[in-house]
């Protein structure tokens, strides 16, 4: 099980961020804070060299930079301004069909390659999926970060509305829940469409082995 590891890595890592997700909006506003501007320069003095490109990998946009204010725990009013602004960025199939092969889906799922320092620039991107969620009962590494997605196609009874939804959550996961710890796949164009539809596929295809 060579990407054991690293799921249970990235999961551990994103474990941090829970602590603070649990933190309500009064305790944020109370507790000694760091400024935004602190912070920027903490994190890109971590990165004295970046690669050519890279620079704006650095610079969290404005929901992520909203997020961190909040501690992951927006008002009602600002998760509603988040949700609206990631949702505009969402872009459907131009065919209508949300759904690709669920075979190349499971490896994509299973993937943690890409976007790293270390990888080739031709490397095709992972979603990296079971860092975080379980999927196909069978495969025993997985985090625990993610709710369990096991069977998620069978509970939506294959609908194709939920499979729209699900194409919705994994293009941009912050269109619906405003401070997600899960990725913006579409939105920042890590994965690409035809990936977005086999990952989904992997989901909702009756064969996949998450439905089994
Ligand atoms: C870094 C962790 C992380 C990764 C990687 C990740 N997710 Fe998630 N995902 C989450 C979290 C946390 C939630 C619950 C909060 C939310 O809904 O945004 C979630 C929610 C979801 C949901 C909604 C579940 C529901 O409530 O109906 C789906 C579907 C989903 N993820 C699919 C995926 C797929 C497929 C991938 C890989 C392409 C993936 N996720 C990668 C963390 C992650």
């Amino acid at each position: 099980m060579k990407l054991a590891g690293l799921r249970f890595a990235v999961a551990g890592a994103v474990l941090i961020c829970t602590s603070a997700m649990s933190v309500n909006a009064e305790d944020a506003a109370n507790s000694p804070a760091i400024s935004s501007a602190e912070l920027d320069t903490y994190v890109k003095g971590m990165w004295p060299h970046v690669e050519p490109g890279w620079e704006s990998r650095l610079t969290q946009d404005e929901t992520q930079a909203q997020c961190s204010r909040v501690r992951n725990n927006p008002s009602p009013d600002e998760a509603q301004k988040i949700t609206e602004r990631e949702t505009a960025t969402i872009r459907y199939p131009s065919d209508g069909n949300v759904l690709g092969y669920w075979r190349e889906g499971e490896k994509i799922a299973s993937s943690g390659k890409g976007g790293q320092f270390s990888d080739a620039p031709d490397t095709q991107h992972g979603g990296n999926c079971y860092a975080c969620h379980q999927l196909a009962p069978g495969e025993v590494a997985f985090g625990t970060l993610g709710p369990s997605l096991t069977g998620y196609g069978k509970l939506h009874e294959f609908s194709a509305d939920a499979a729209r939804a699900a194409y919705a959550k994994l293009f941009n996961a912050q269109a619906s829940v405003a401070c997600s710890n899960m990725p913006r796949f579409g939105a920042h164009g890590f994965l690409t469409e035809q990936q977005l539809k086999d990952v989904n596929a992997y989901l909702f295809d009756r064969e996949s082995p998450v439905n089994k």
